[in-house]
């Protein structure tokens, strides 16, 4: 993504790996700070997952990965056995954060990796993370390829969270054809829900939109229904942190009512996800485990304060008994279709999931 620091254009990914050392951008900072962090050990790369200092699905997923990476060459340099140690760095990894399944697929296949080479395990499990980084880019590419087509000239389009480049290494699922489309010289406006608690949509969203010129206005989680009503929205656009195999998906608190709300109001409601996000262990929504954070995200807002400074800002009684769950679970009749590499999936996706997913003929 091209990012301006420092009144110069640079290009970034939101994640990447120079030997054991991972960088990447400090997404608790943006957009009042372009800042990047650097980890050494996997316990480290596993820290940054959980404080989200990396979020998205795909992001989180190239993280885990590269977690895995660094435990391999730990292991190494340690003179551990290669594979008690890759056992217990993934059991670490898969602590960090339940409900993006693109983790838990990446850290699996950096431990088949391992198994596969019994001769050069580790250089096995370096090349499986960078490819699995290499897949996350080409995989958002594509789906701007395939879902630019959706978004007609004009269209205004409501997203939710952040399922752009920070969310993956680039380009991002849902903002990856509103990119696109705004490239080919589309007029289009994206309404970007705030998405409290964390605020990823006010945020980082409006970030990456800002960068990229693309026009857009900052909303209320509360004001989506309202825009809709009055015809002011043509289309939904969300990522995914989880697929079941019947199409219900989670994604981030408050997807599920936009979803209600744009079917009440007859609007196309697309899923952008790649084939990591996908769960072809998973039978339905109720199969998925949602995330609860902590209170504090609820009870304090984080910015800058009047003298410029980062701070956390209480906006209740310390003590006020709050409920912080991550995640929701949309059901897959509120799902126009699912924008992935290989195409735009439609109902019934009891079918064309599998199908996808290379389990049926
Ligand atoms: O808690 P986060 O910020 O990691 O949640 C991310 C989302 O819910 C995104 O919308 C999701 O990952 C889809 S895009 C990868």
């Amino acid at each position: 993504m091209r990012v301006k620091v420092g009144g110069e254009v640079k290009e970034f990914r939101t994640i990447w790996r120079e030997g054991r050392l991972v960088h990447m951008i400090d997404q608790r900072k943006l957009p009042h700070k372009f800042e990047i962090v650097s980890t050494w050990r996997h316990e480290e790369t596993a820290e940054a997952i959980r404080s989200m200092i990396v979020r998205g699905a795909g992001a989180i997923g190239v993280a885990a990965a590269y977690g895995m990476a660094q435990a391999a060459l730990e292991a190494e340099e340690l003179k551990e056995d290669i594979r008690t140690y890759l056992e217990s760095a993934a059991t670490l990894l898969r602590r960090t954060r339940p409900t993006a399944v693109n983790l838990f697929h990446s850290i699996d296949r950096c431990l088949r990796a391992a198994e596969g080479h019994l001769e050069n395990p580790v250089m096995s499990v370096l090349s499986e993370a960078d490819a699995i980084a290499e897949e996350d880019l080409e995989a958002s590419r594509r789906i701007g390829e395939f879902g630019n087509p959706l978004i007609p000239d004009g269209a205004r389009i409501l997203t939710h969270c952040n399922a752009g480049a920070l969310a993956f290494i680039d380009y991002g699922t849902a903002l990856s054809p509103i990119r696109l489309a705004h490239q080919q010289g589309k007029r289009i406006l994206v309404l970007v829900d705030e998405t409290r608690p964390r605020l990823q949509g006010a945020m980082l969203t409006a970030w990456e939109l800002e960068q990229e010129g693309i026009p857009y206005a900052v909303i209320v989680d509360n004001a989506a229904g309202y825009y809709m009503r009055r015809g002011e929205v043509d289309m939904v656009i969300v990522g995914a942190d989880r697929v079941a195999l019947n199409g219900d998906f989670a994604n981030k608190i408050g997807t599920y009512e936009k979803a209600v709300l744009a079917a009440e109001n007859g609007i196309p409601f697309y899923v952008a996800a790649p084939k990591m996000t996908f769960d072809p262990n998973c039978k339905d929504g109720d199969h998925i485990e949602l995330e609860e954070r902590s209170e504090e995200e609820v009870r304090y807002i984080y910015g800058l304060n009047e003298v410029g400074e980062l701070s956390r800002i209480l906006i209740m009684g310390k003590d006020t008994p709050v409920r912080n769950p991550s995640f929701d679970i949309t059901p897959a009749r509120y799902v126009t279709g699912f924008i992935t590499e290989n195409g735009v999936l439609r109902p019934p996706y009891s079918e064309t999931i599998p199908r996808f997913l290379g389990l049926k003929g």
